[in-house]
Formats: structure tokens, C-alpha cells, sequence
């Protein structure tokens, strides 16, 4: 079985991590766009557009599950994406950590950090609404993080304390703040040395539902789960791959091989 796993650049990774640790059965297929990144600051027509490219990408590529791992395409593409590739599933991050947080938080206060678009999109408002109305979510768009997420973050004081001000207009009685762009848990050390809040990583969640679907999928259509020594994952990178392997690398703690230029993009 074969996963295709896509983000506007490293911010997948941490889905990427949370399905390796939960998932060695099946192969990888994981399409960083960061020649297209970010999409936070792009309209939702163009960010359709970029996932409909991928998308066929990956089908073309015989992966039996999409996962959207980025909270920006999953409010602007989830639906377009369900609608245009029918015939295997296709899973985005908002529902998934939107549920955890809900789980987590106990004075009902869920704050949100993510790009300006998904803030704008009101989409993890919607879904934890529609779970359970009596919560209260307030989301701050962060226009500067993935930019520099994606060059790779310096720990410096500078860029502390440019997240500290994203970080102080999210009210002070939220009780439990959702990682709302994949992005961040590649700075998540740096957050917690700022907001002492239950923190929500929906990539955690999201990697269980990929998990569910996987077993669905095996018992429909007879496939064998056999565990494998170690998982392939080719990544496909449409920008600088030397700086996507430096910053993978970093997170993730290995080595990054099999980096290819993806022939669209
Ligand atoms: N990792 C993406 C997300 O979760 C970042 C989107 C962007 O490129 O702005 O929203």
C-alpha cells in the first residue's frame, strides 16, 4: 500500500513523522511544493488549482490514500479534492485536530495558530462548532511563520519575538491552543517556552485516522499488511531540495534520501 502525503513544503513532515510512528506497512509518496509555498497568502482558487495538480500527481503515482497535510489546502481544497478523485480517500488535518482539541480542552477556550488563510476561512470555528457548539475558538493568522519556518527558523531573539506578538493576541483564558498550520510543530519548543496552554499537534490525530482508513481499505480489497524493516518515502520537492533536506533533517533527526524534482509543479 502506498500513501501520498502533500504540504506546501517541510510543514508535512510532521504529519509525515506522526505516520511513520504509527504506520509500517505501507510506503510513502510525500510532495513538498515549496516552490508554490506559502499558501497561506494565496487566493483559494490558486491553492485548488496547485492541489488538483498534485493530486493527479499522486494518483498517477498509484498511492491509495491522499492526506493533505496542511491546514491551508484543507480549508481551501478538501472538498474540491473529494469531488474531482473519487475513487480512494482523501483526509485533510482540520477534523482530526479540531477532535483532539475538543477532547483536550476543559474550559471550552480553543485557541488557533495558523496561516492568515486558514484563520480568515473561520474553518476550525466551523468544525469544532459543528462537533460541539459550546465551545469558543479564537484564531490568529500568522503571516510570517511558515515563510520562515520553511528557510529554516532561527532561535534567536528576533524571531522570538515576532512569535511571542502572534502568540499575545490570542486571549489569555483559552485553555488548549491547536497547531492550526503543519508548520509549526517544527517550532513547537519554541511555543511551549511561551504560552503554557495544552497544545493540540493534529498530525497525531490525523495519522490515527490515516491508520483507520489503511485497515479499511486492506479488509476491502484483501490486501496483506506485512510489516516492513523500514518503509520507502520518496519525496518529490518543486523548490530548493538542499534546503528541504537541511530543514527535514533537522526535524526529523535523519537522513533524508530518495529527493526528486517532481516533473509538474
Ligand atoms: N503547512 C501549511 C499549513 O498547514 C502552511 C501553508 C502555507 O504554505 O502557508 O497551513
Amino acid at each position: 500500500m502506498k500513501i501520498g502525503v502533500f504540504d506546501s513544503g517541510v510543514g508535512g513532515l510532521s504529519v509525515l513523522k506522526k505516520i511513520k510512528e504509527k504506520i509500517d506497512f505501507a510506503d510513502v509518496i510525500y510532495y513538498g511544493d515549496s516552490m508554490n509555498s506559502p499558501y497561506g497568502s494565496k487566493s483559494i482558487k490558486e491553492i485548488q488549482e496547485l492541489c488538483l495538480n498534485i493530486g493527479e500527481f499522486l494518483i498517477d503515482n498509484q498511492v491509495d490514500i491522499i492526506v493533505i497535510a496542511c491546514n491551508t489546502a484543507t480549508a481551501a481544497a478538501l472538498d474540491t479534492l473529494r469531488e474531482r478523485f473519487t475513487s480512494i480517500p482523501i483526509i485533510g488535518v482540520v477534523q482530526p485536530g479540531a477532535a483532539m482539541a475538543i477532547k483536550q480542552s476543559k474550559n471550552k477556550k480553543i485557541g488557533v495558530l495558523s496561516t492568515p488563510l486558514t484563520a480568515k476561512s473561520g474553518i476550525y470555528e466551523k468544525v469544532i462548532k459543528t462537533l460541539n457548539p459550546k465551545y469558543e475558538v479564537f484564531q490568529k493568522g500568522c503571516d510570517l511563520l511558515c515563510p520562515m519556518i520553511e528557510r529554516g527558523w532561527e532561535d534567536n531573539d528576533r524571531n522570538t519575538k515576532l512569535l511571542k506578538s502572534y502568540v499575545d493576541q490570542l486571549p489569555k483564558d483559552i485553555d488548549t491552543l491547536i497547531l492550526g498550520c503543519t508548520h509549526y510543530p517544527l517550532i513547537r519548543g519554541e511555543i511551549e517556552k511561551l504560552i503554557d496552554k495544552k497544545i493540540v499537534d493534529p498530525a497525531e490525530e490525523t495519522a490515527m485516522h490515516v491508520l483507520f482508513e489503511l485497515n479499511k481499505l486492506a479488509l476491502k480489497n484483501g490486501f496483506k499488511k506485512s510489516r516492513k524493516e523500514k518503509i520507502n518515502i520518496d519525496y518529490f520537492v518543486t523548490g530548493d531540495i538542499d534546503r528541504f533536506k537541511k530543514v527535514g533533517e533537522r526535524f526529523l533527526g535523519e537522513e533524508l534520501s530518495n529527493i526528486y524534482q517532481p516533473l509538474i509543479g
